[in-house]
Protein backbone atom coordinates (compact mmCIF):
# COMPACT_ATOMS: atom_id res chain seq x y z
CA UNK A 1 0.00 0.00 0.00
CA UNK A 2 1.74 3.50 -1.09
CA UNK A 3 1.31 6.28 1.78
CA UNK A 4 -0.21 9.48 0.65
CA UNK A 5 1.05 11.61 2.62
CA UNK A 6 1.75 15.25 1.74
CA UNK A 7 4.58 17.56 3.10
CA UNK A 8 3.54 20.33 4.98
CA UNK A 9 6.64 22.59 5.18
CA UNK A 10 4.90 25.54 6.86
CA UNK A 11 5.74 23.78 9.98
CA UNK A 12 9.26 23.58 11.33
CA UNK A 13 8.85 19.76 11.59
CA UNK A 14 7.62 19.49 7.83
CA UNK A 15 5.20 16.64 9.18
CA UNK A 16 3.96 14.69 6.67
CA UNK A 17 -0.23 15.47 6.64
CA UNK A 18 -2.37 13.12 5.86
CA UNK A 19 -3.88 13.09 2.63
CA UNK A 20 -7.51 12.66 2.32
CA UNK A 21 -8.57 8.82 1.34
CA UNK A 22 -11.30 6.41 2.18
CA UNK A 23 -10.75 5.45 5.51
CA UNK A 24 -11.52 1.43 6.50
CA UNK A 25 -14.67 1.77 7.75
CA UNK A 26 -16.51 -0.57 11.04
CA UNK A 27 -18.68 -2.19 8.67
CA UNK A 28 -15.96 -3.51 7.10
CA UNK A 29 -13.96 -4.59 9.42
CA UNK A 30 -17.47 -5.93 10.80
CA UNK A 31 -18.19 -7.99 7.60
CA UNK A 32 -14.58 -9.68 7.06
CA UNK A 33 -15.93 -12.34 9.60
CA UNK A 34 -17.66 -13.79 7.10
CA UNK A 35 -14.62 -14.59 4.80
CA UNK A 36 -12.21 -15.45 7.59
CA UNK A 37 -15.03 -17.72 8.65
CA UNK A 38 -14.87 -19.61 5.57
CA UNK A 39 -10.91 -19.54 5.94
CA UNK A 40 -10.70 -16.65 3.52
CA UNK A 41 -9.69 -13.09 3.87
CA UNK A 42 -6.14 -11.93 5.83
CA UNK A 43 -6.54 -11.55 9.89
CA UNK A 44 -7.48 -7.92 11.02
CA UNK A 45 -4.26 -5.78 12.16
CA UNK A 46 -4.39 -3.62 15.35
CA UNK A 47 -1.50 -1.60 17.36
CA UNK A 48 -2.17 0.70 19.73
CA UNK A 49 -1.12 4.75 18.77
CA UNK A 50 -1.03 7.44 21.24
CA UNK A 51 0.46 9.97 19.07
CA UNK A 52 0.62 11.44 15.34
CA UNK A 53 3.73 10.47 14.30
CA UNK A 54 3.56 6.79 15.54
CA UNK A 55 0.08 6.84 14.07
CA UNK A 56 2.01 8.18 11.02
CA UNK A 57 4.29 5.36 10.57
CA UNK A 58 1.51 2.49 11.56
CA UNK A 59 -1.24 3.38 9.48
CA UNK A 60 -0.25 2.33 6.22
CA UNK A 61 0.51 -1.45 7.78
CA UNK A 62 -2.58 -1.53 9.90
CA UNK A 63 -6.53 -1.92 9.32
CA UNK A 64 -7.12 -0.62 12.70
CA UNK A 65 -5.37 1.70 15.20
CA UNK A 66 -6.30 1.65 18.95
CA UNK A 67 -5.85 4.91 21.27
CA UNK A 68 -5.53 2.52 24.28
CA UNK A 69 -6.09 3.34 27.92
CA UNK A 70 -2.82 1.66 28.19
CA UNK A 71 -1.21 5.56 27.50
CA UNK A 72 -1.87 5.48 31.74
CA UNK A 73 1.76 3.38 31.49
CA UNK A 74 3.38 3.94 28.46
CA UNK A 75 2.75 7.82 28.09
CA UNK A 76 2.33 8.82 31.56
CA UNK A 77 4.62 6.25 33.89
CA UNK A 78 1.19 5.83 35.77
CA UNK A 79 0.74 2.38 37.60
CA UNK A 80 -2.36 1.14 35.88
CA UNK A 81 -4.85 2.20 33.57
CA UNK A 82 -7.48 3.46 36.66
CA UNK A 83 -6.04 6.79 36.52
CA UNK A 84 -6.68 7.68 32.78
CA UNK A 85 -9.07 10.65 32.28
CA UNK A 86 -11.35 11.49 29.90
CA UNK A 87 -9.30 14.45 28.63
CA UNK A 88 -6.51 12.43 28.34
CA UNK A 89 -7.92 9.91 25.99
CA UNK A 90 -9.75 12.81 23.69
CA UNK A 91 -5.79 14.70 23.64
CA UNK A 92 -4.37 11.62 22.36
CA UNK A 93 -7.11 10.48 20.00
CA UNK A 94 -7.36 13.62 18.28
CA UNK A 95 -3.81 13.87 17.52
CA UNK A 96 -3.89 9.70 16.22
CA UNK A 97 -6.95 10.44 13.69
CA UNK A 98 -4.69 13.41 12.57
CA UNK A 99 -1.94 10.84 11.99
CA UNK A 100 -3.72 8.41 9.99
CA UNK A 101 -5.87 8.08 7.04
CA UNK A 102 -5.98 4.82 6.31
CA UNK A 103 -6.94 2.66 9.64
CA UNK A 104 -10.44 2.28 11.41
CA UNK A 105 -9.50 4.72 14.67
CA UNK A 106 -10.99 3.40 18.43
CA UNK A 107 -10.60 5.17 21.08
CA UNK A 108 -10.29 3.47 24.69
CA UNK A 109 -13.17 4.54 27.04
CA UNK A 110 -11.29 5.22 30.23
CA UNK A 111 -11.97 3.68 33.56
CA UNK A 112 -14.89 5.02 35.49
CA UNK A 113 -16.26 6.85 32.36
CA UNK A 114 -18.82 4.22 31.14
CA UNK A 115 -19.75 1.45 33.83
CA UNK A 116 -22.31 4.09 35.88
CA UNK A 117 -25.11 3.77 33.56
CA UNK A 118 -25.70 3.81 29.95
CA UNK A 119 -26.46 7.20 29.79
CA UNK A 120 -23.25 7.84 30.90
CA UNK A 121 -21.60 5.68 28.47
CA UNK A 122 -23.10 7.88 25.48
CA UNK A 123 -22.36 11.08 26.87
CA UNK A 124 -18.60 9.92 27.15
CA UNK A 125 -18.36 8.02 23.87
CA UNK A 126 -20.10 10.94 22.09
CA UNK A 127 -17.42 13.43 23.70
CA UNK A 128 -14.87 10.76 22.61
CA UNK A 129 -15.79 10.98 18.95
CA UNK A 130 -17.01 14.81 18.72
CA UNK A 131 -13.44 15.53 20.43
CA UNK A 132 -11.32 12.96 18.01
CA UNK A 133 -13.24 12.30 14.83
CA UNK A 134 -12.51 8.65 15.90
CA UNK A 135 -14.30 5.99 14.14
CA UNK A 136 -15.49 3.87 16.90
CA UNK A 137 -15.42 3.18 20.87
CA UNK A 138 -13.99 0.38 22.84
CA UNK A 139 -14.82 -0.88 26.39
CA UNK A 140 -13.85 -3.44 28.86
CA UNK A 141 -16.35 -5.89 30.16
CA UNK A 142 -18.93 -8.90 29.02
CA UNK A 143 -22.47 -9.56 30.52
CA UNK A 144 -22.59 -6.85 32.84
CA UNK A 145 -21.78 -4.59 29.98
CA UNK A 146 -24.32 -5.90 27.01
CA UNK A 147 -26.72 -3.53 27.74
CA UNK A 148 -24.48 -0.73 27.47
CA UNK A 149 -22.91 -1.87 24.50
CA UNK A 150 -26.51 -2.26 22.78
CA UNK A 151 -27.68 1.13 24.06
CA UNK A 152 -24.46 2.58 22.28
CA UNK A 153 -24.85 0.40 19.13
CA UNK A 154 -28.70 1.39 18.88
CA UNK A 155 -27.75 5.10 18.98
CA UNK A 156 -25.19 5.27 16.03
CA UNK A 157 -21.77 4.63 18.11
CA UNK A 158 -19.89 1.62 17.21
CA UNK A 159 -18.14 -0.96 19.98
CA UNK A 160 -15.15 -3.09 20.24
CA UNK A 161 -15.74 -5.45 22.96
CA UNK A 162 -13.07 -6.49 25.64
CA UNK A 163 -12.93 -9.72 27.87
CA UNK A 164 -11.04 -12.08 29.61
CA UNK A 165 -8.03 -10.20 31.48
CA UNK A 166 -9.45 -6.48 31.56
CA UNK A 167 -7.11 -3.94 32.82
CA UNK A 168 -9.08 -1.79 34.19
CA UNK A 169 -10.54 -4.19 36.49
CA UNK A 170 -6.80 -5.21 38.23
CA UNK A 171 -8.09 -4.15 41.57
CA UNK A 172 -10.68 -6.62 41.63
CA UNK A 173 -8.65 -9.27 39.92
CA UNK A 174 -5.40 -8.94 41.77
CA UNK A 175 -3.40 -8.64 39.02
CA UNK A 176 -2.12 -9.16 35.65
CA UNK A 177 -2.23 -13.13 35.21
CA UNK A 178 -3.86 -14.92 32.32
CA UNK A 179 -7.67 -15.96 33.13
CA UNK A 180 -9.71 -18.98 32.44
CA UNK A 181 -7.85 -21.75 34.20
CA UNK A 182 -10.80 -22.85 35.72
CA UNK A 183 -13.74 -24.83 33.83
CA UNK A 184 -16.33 -21.51 35.85
CA UNK A 185 -14.14 -19.04 34.60
CA UNK A 186 -13.40 -20.05 31.11
CA UNK A 187 -17.35 -20.25 30.72
CA UNK A 188 -17.65 -17.14 32.20
CA UNK A 189 -15.09 -15.27 29.69
CA UNK A 190 -17.10 -17.40 26.64
CA UNK A 191 -20.35 -16.28 28.39
CA UNK A 192 -19.18 -12.70 28.37
CA UNK A 193 -17.62 -12.35 24.30
CA UNK A 194 -20.92 -13.65 22.90
CA UNK A 195 -22.94 -11.11 25.07
CA UNK A 196 -21.43 -8.44 24.10
CA UNK A 197 -21.31 -9.65 20.39
CA UNK A 198 -25.04 -10.47 20.56
CA UNK A 199 -25.62 -6.65 22.06
CA UNK A 200 -23.74 -5.34 18.71
CA UNK A 201 -20.52 -4.99 19.14
CA UNK A 202 -18.63 -5.35 16.22
CA UNK A 203 -15.72 -6.53 17.62
CA UNK A 204 -14.34 -8.07 20.31
CA UNK A 205 -10.78 -7.65 22.03
CA UNK A 206 -9.59 -11.17 23.95
CA UNK A 207 -6.67 -10.15 26.13
CA UNK A 208 -4.87 -12.89 27.91
CA UNK A 209 -6.79 -15.95 28.31
CA UNK A 210 -6.33 -19.82 27.98
CA UNK A 211 -5.81 -19.98 23.89
CA UNK A 212 -8.71 -22.94 23.89
CA UNK A 213 -11.29 -20.50 25.04
CA UNK A 214 -10.04 -17.47 22.76
CA UNK A 215 -10.67 -20.35 19.75
CA UNK A 216 -14.32 -21.04 21.37
CA UNK A 217 -14.85 -17.98 21.14
CA UNK A 218 -14.00 -17.10 17.54
CA UNK A 219 -15.32 -20.00 16.57
CA UNK A 220 -19.12 -18.95 18.06
CA UNK A 221 -19.41 -14.94 17.42
CA UNK A 222 -20.34 -13.78 13.95
CA UNK A 223 -17.93 -10.54 14.67
CA UNK A 224 -14.44 -10.44 14.44
CA UNK A 225 -12.74 -11.60 17.40
CA UNK A 226 -9.05 -9.34 18.37
CA UNK A 227 -7.05 -11.43 20.24
CA UNK A 228 -3.73 -10.18 22.50
CA UNK A 229 -2.28 -13.23 24.71
CA UNK A 230 -4.85 -15.32 22.82
CA UNK A 231 -4.45 -17.51 19.93
CA UNK A 232 -3.38 -17.03 16.26
CA UNK A 233 -6.74 -18.76 15.69
CA UNK A 234 -8.39 -15.18 16.26
CA UNK A 235 -9.61 -12.96 13.40
CA UNK A 236 -7.04 -10.62 14.25
CA UNK A 237 -4.14 -9.56 16.50
CA UNK A 238 -3.48 -6.49 18.75
CA UNK A 239 -0.62 -5.71 20.95
CA UNK A 240 0.93 -2.48 22.49
CA UNK A 241 2.87 -0.88 19.66
CA UNK A 242 6.12 -0.01 22.27
CA UNK A 243 5.79 -3.55 23.67
CA UNK A 244 6.14 -4.84 20.53
CA UNK A 245 8.81 -2.30 19.06
CA UNK A 246 11.07 -3.08 22.40
CA UNK A 247 10.83 -0.30 24.04
CA UNK A 248 10.61 -1.94 27.71
CA UNK A 249 12.47 -4.20 29.24
CA UNK A 250 9.68 -6.20 30.77
CA UNK A 251 6.94 -7.01 28.99
CA UNK A 252 3.92 -9.96 29.04
CA UNK A 253 4.88 -13.03 27.85
CA UNK A 254 2.36 -13.06 24.71
CA UNK A 255 4.48 -10.14 23.73
CA UNK A 256 7.03 -10.65 20.44
CA UNK A 257 9.50 -7.95 19.93
CA UNK A 258 10.28 -6.80 16.52
CA UNK A 259 12.98 -4.55 17.18
CA UNK A 260 15.08 -3.11 20.24
CA UNK A 261 13.79 0.71 20.57
CA UNK A 262 15.25 1.09 23.72
CA UNK A 263 18.62 0.10 22.63
CA UNK A 264 18.71 2.10 19.46
CA UNK A 265 17.32 5.39 21.70
CA UNK A 266 20.35 4.61 24.37
CA UNK A 267 22.53 3.99 21.70
CA UNK A 268 22.00 7.58 19.98
CA UNK A 269 22.02 9.34 23.37
CA UNK A 270 25.47 8.28 24.60
CA UNK A 271 26.37 9.07 21.06
CA UNK A 272 25.10 12.64 21.30
CA UNK A 273 26.00 12.85 24.80
CA UNK A 274 29.45 11.98 23.81
CA UNK A 275 29.87 14.47 20.72
CA UNK A 276 28.65 17.46 22.88
CA UNK A 277 31.09 16.42 25.33
CA UNK A 278 33.79 16.20 22.86
CA UNK A 279 32.80 19.61 21.45
CA UNK A 280 32.41 17.41 17.94
CA UNK A 281 28.41 18.12 17.57
CA UNK A 282 27.25 20.69 16.08
CA UNK A 283 29.45 20.73 12.80
CA UNK A 284 29.47 23.18 10.02
CA UNK A 285 26.48 21.19 8.79
CA UNK A 286 24.02 22.27 11.82
CA UNK A 287 25.28 25.73 12.25
CA UNK A 288 23.97 29.26 10.18
CA UNK A 289 26.67 31.21 8.27
CA UNK A 290 25.80 35.17 7.74
CA UNK A 291 24.53 36.01 4.32
CA UNK A 292 26.92 37.31 1.52
O1 LIG B 1 -5.28 -0.18 26.23
C1 LIG B 1 -4.82 -1.01 25.43
O2 LIG B 1 -3.72 -0.88 24.90
C2 LIG B 1 -5.64 -2.19 25.14
C3 LIG B 1 -5.01 -3.28 24.34
C4 LIG B 1 -3.98 -3.95 25.13
C5 LIG B 1 -6.02 -4.20 23.78
O3 LIG B 1 -6.75 -2.26 25.54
Amino acid sequence: MSTTFTIDTATSRANPVAAPMKRLTVPAVRQRKAALTKGQGEPLVMLTAYTVRMAQLMDPHCDLLLVGDSLGQVIYGLPSTVPVTLAMMAAHGAAVVRGSYHAVVVIDMPFGSYEASPQQAFESAAYLLKETGAAAVKLEGGVAMAPTVAFLSERGIPVMGHVGLTPQAVNALGGYGARGRSQEEADKIIGDARAVAAAGAFAVVIEGVVETIAIAITDSIDVPTIGIGASARCDGQVLVAEDMLGLFERVPRFVKRYADMAGFVGDSVRAYAAEVRERSFPTADQVYAPRD
